[in-house]
């Protein structure tokens, strides 16, 4: 299975994008429908469909005729997301014209959003985080902290571009695996702020970055960047990455101000049902 996302992904993506326990972990979400393709008993391609139309296709370059194969892929995402009467199908993929957005564009989809991939390296004296009075940064710890920091999350993100509403054991499967961890910040026993991270791909890797929208415009995301940043290079990695919507004006500026800068572009391709 993963070998066929590593193809996929150094010939649509330019790099590989995920960790094996990542795919599995995406896989693995609760209410995701999945369909594996194999050539001669080895695993040629997959496709998942989603509870909230999240659609992926992957189709190993080498297959036997990969566009075939990712077009059928496709036509059975359609197939599941219409049996399941979903609104609307998200899928994505990189910039290349050549590659799954021809075959996305002939499904129907358009591309709906730009998202820009982005990195600072880690060399070099790393900023210091500067904290608001009486706001603090505590360990995380899942068993005690896992719901109040999905709640965060939840109300950080809500009505932000592409997020979904997530029950809290499906945020969970993806957010709390072994090497994930999460900046917490508080006042008090109140939650101000949450970055969740983990590796990826050798990297340090912000998944979601959130103030309480009470909180917002006090340098309280600044901070938290900075604190991720001290805690990558801690564990030994050169770069911390994340991905940005790329109508997200503010968070692009909140995260150049932290001197990251675009090192990749990824497409949303969406269709409506
Ligand atoms: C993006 C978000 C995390 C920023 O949190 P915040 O604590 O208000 O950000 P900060 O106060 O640390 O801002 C630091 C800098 O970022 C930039 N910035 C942050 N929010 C901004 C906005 N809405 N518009 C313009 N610039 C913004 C500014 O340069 C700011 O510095 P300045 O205040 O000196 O001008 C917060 O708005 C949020 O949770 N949004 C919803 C979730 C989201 O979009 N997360 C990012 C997903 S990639």
């Amino acid at each position: 299975m993963y070998e066929a996302n590593v193809a996929y992904d150094l010939r649509e993506m330019d790099g590989v994008e995920l960790d094996p326990e990542d795919v599995d972990a995406a896989l693995a979400v609760a209410g995701n429908e999945v369909v594996v393709a194999e050539e001669c008993g080895r695993v040629v391609g997959w496709a998942s469909v989603g509870r909230s139309g999240e659609a992926e296709t992957v189709a190993h370059p080498g297959a036997a005729d990969a566009d075939d194969l990712q077009r059928r892929l496709l036509a059975w995402v359609l197939d599941r997301a219409r049996a399941r009467r979903l609104p609307l199908l998200e899928h994505w993929a990189g910039a290349r014209p050549d590659g799954a957005a021809r075959l996305l564009s002939e499904a129907g989809f358009s591309h709906a959003r730009t998202m820009w991939r982005m990195a600072r390296r880690l060399d070099g004296a790393l900023p210091e985080p500067v904290w608001p009075p009486a706001v603090q940064v505590r360990p995380f710890d899942p068993d005690r902290g896992a719901h109040a920091v999905w709640d965060l999350v939840q109300r950080g993100f809500a009505g932000t571009f592409g997020s979904h509403a997530r029950p809290f054991e499906e945020w969970a499967s993806y957010s709390l695996g072994p090497q994930s961890d999460a900046v917490c910040v508080l006042a008090g026993q109140q939650l101000l702020g949450v970055a969740t991270r983990g590796p990826r791909t050798g990297e340090g890797h912000v998944n979601q970055l959130t103030v309480d929208p009470a909180q917002r415009g006090r340098g309280i995301a600044l901070g938290l960047l900075h604190e991720c940043f001290r805690r990558d290079a801690a564990d030994g990695y050169a770069v911390t990455s994340l991905t940005v919507d790329g109508e997200n004006a503010g968070a692009r500026r909140l995260y150049e101000k932290a001197g990251m800068a675009v090192t990749k572009e990824y497409r949303r391709w969406e269709r409506a049902l």
